[in-house]
């Protein structure tokens, strides 16, 4: 199977990190070079075409893989969130993940729907505003929602953006704090344009007493470490 890979940006004239990782796999690398998520998805789409018109069978992935099946993937993963709250007698009152491209959050609401759980997800963004996410995620949750028969309200969605700082992929301080505190204290490595970013979130929250006295607040560790490589 071919893998070709949409980026945004510009060659590099050295490659570390994701992008050594996706040569090594031998992915086609196709550069964008705009910051602009639509003109990356565009590009997408057409590259599809082409490679249809050429006589090849292409599965299209959109960013973040944020299609409903992509977001099936974490339907899933809440039902083990809460097999293992059963497993080891624990309950949790708050979910906090990093929200960009809509799929993980989705899923997880879809998750919480279909089992009735009775706590807030909270995604904290990295990229796009709170309008423009909830409405992502509003479509994406109903389309998801399809397989199920359920239907998914605005209200079902809380996203904070107050954490995304100047940019998306834009290193904030606070994040910075996040990432370098999460690997002193628990040797645990979060990266900068994501996950760092949701934990100076959930740090914020803790510091300014957000959470009800008590609560067990679960923190999705959603990967992208490998990030914390590039040179
Ligand atoms: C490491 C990491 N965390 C979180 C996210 C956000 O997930 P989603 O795009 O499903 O909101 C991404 C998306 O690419 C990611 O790479």
């Amino acid at each position: 199977m071919e893998v070709h890979l949409v980026l945004g940006g510009v060659k590099p004239d050295k490659s570390s990190a994701n992008l050594l990782i996706d040569e090594m796999f031998d992915a086609k690398i196709h550069y964008v070079e705009s910051t602009k998520w639509d003109d990356w998805e565009n590009y997408g789409k057409n590259l599809e075409k082409e490679l249809t018109a050429s006589g090849k069978k292409v599965y299209y992935m959109p960013i973040g893989g944020s299609s409903a099946i992509g977001a099936l993937g974490y339907v899933d993963a809440f039902y083990e969130i809460l097999y293992d709250c059963g497993k080891y007698k624990i309950n949790f009152d708050y979910i906090v993940h990093s929200s960009t491209s809509a799929g993980t959050q989705t899923g997880l609401i879809i998750g919480k729907k279909l089992t009735g759980w009775k706590g807030k997800i909270i995604g904290i963004g990295s990229a796009k505003n709170q309008e423009q996410l909830s409405e992502e995620i509003y479509k994406l949750a109903n389309e998801t929602g399809n397989f199920f028969n359920i239907n998914i309200k605005y209200d079902d969605i809380i996203i904070d953006d107050k954490y995304i700082g100047e940019d998306y992929g834009v290193v904030t301080e606070k994040g910075k704090e996040a990432v370098e505190l999460f690997a002193r204290l628990e040797g645990i490595f979060l990266d900068y344009v994501y996950s760092g970013k949701a934990a100076s979130g959930l740090i914020d929250y803790m510091e300014k007493n957000k959470f009800e006295k008590d609560s067990n607040i679960l923190f999705i560790h959603t990967g992208g470490n490998v990030h914390l490589f590039k040179i």
